[in-house]
């Protein structure tokens, strides 16, 4: 899609707007059935993301389109329009995937249960992907294909060699798109909540 890119994150290189559009996506799309989380705001989404990608091998990648920033709640008089113009340019995210490893440890205490200990088997950490989103206007164009096969390669490259996440059963979108990259089903019940369901992936 033209004036679309796919970004390995960096934190230190994200601008403060671009940061605000990602954590905005993230509250709006939580807001959607089957979630309907209405409790989600900017500033605990953006610290939440951030103590993530602390995580060992925390990474994210994020699809960004160029765009205006406006400034709503600054009075006119204040602004310098020919400034403004050009200093309000930049990028929105319009999609996002990150993820964390973990031991079997934590993958319990994430599932409530001991029943993935099998993704263990052959290795001391799995790659938990948090999260993935697309912003509603911008569905169907691949950008979720493109943002979760690149992760893959940036797990591959950490020499991770199983992929796991969960999702909701009624996100029948998200079962459908991880089915069609080769995720598989587990068969388990989460030890917590009997929304999720889990899927993995060996590499
Ligand atoms: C699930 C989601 C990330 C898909 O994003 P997307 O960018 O529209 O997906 P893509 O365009 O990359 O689609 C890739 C594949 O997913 C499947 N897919 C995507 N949208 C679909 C839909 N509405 N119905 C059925 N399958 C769909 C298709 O099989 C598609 O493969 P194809 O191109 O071979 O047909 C997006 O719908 C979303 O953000 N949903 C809300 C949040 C969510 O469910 N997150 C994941 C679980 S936490």
């Amino acid at each position: 899609m033209k004036g679309l890119s796919i970004m390995h994150v960096d934190m230190q290189k994200f601008s403060s707007d671009t940061w605000s559009t990602w954590t905005k996506l993230y509250c709006d799309i939580r807001k959607e059935p089957p979630w309907n989380e209405n409790f989600w705001y900017p500033t605990n989404v953006g610290r939440q993301i951030s103590e993530e990608l602390t995580r060992p091998h925390g990474e994210a990648i994020v699809a960004l389109v160029n765009c205006v920033f406006s400034l709503a709640n600054v009075p006119e008089e204040f602004v310098d329009w020919a400034e403004f113009q050009v200093s309000s340019r930049g990028q929105r995210v319009v999609g996002f995937t990150y993820g964390y490893s973990v031991n079997i440890l934590e993958m319990r205490t994430l599932a409530g249960c001991g029943l993935l200990n099998s993704l263990f088997k052959r290795t001391p950490r799995v790659y938990y992907i948090d999260e993935l989103g697309v912003d509603m206007e911008y569905r169907g164009l691949g950008i979720a294909k493109s943002l979760t096969r690149k992760l893959i390669e940036v797990v591959k490259d950490h020499g991770l060699s199983c992929i796991t996440l969960r999702i909701d059963k009624q996100a029948y979108r998200a079962r459908h798109f991880y089915e069609k990259l080769g995720f598989t089903e587990i068969s388990m019940h989460d030890g917590k909540n009997l929304n999720p369901t889990y899927w993995a992936l060996q590499l």
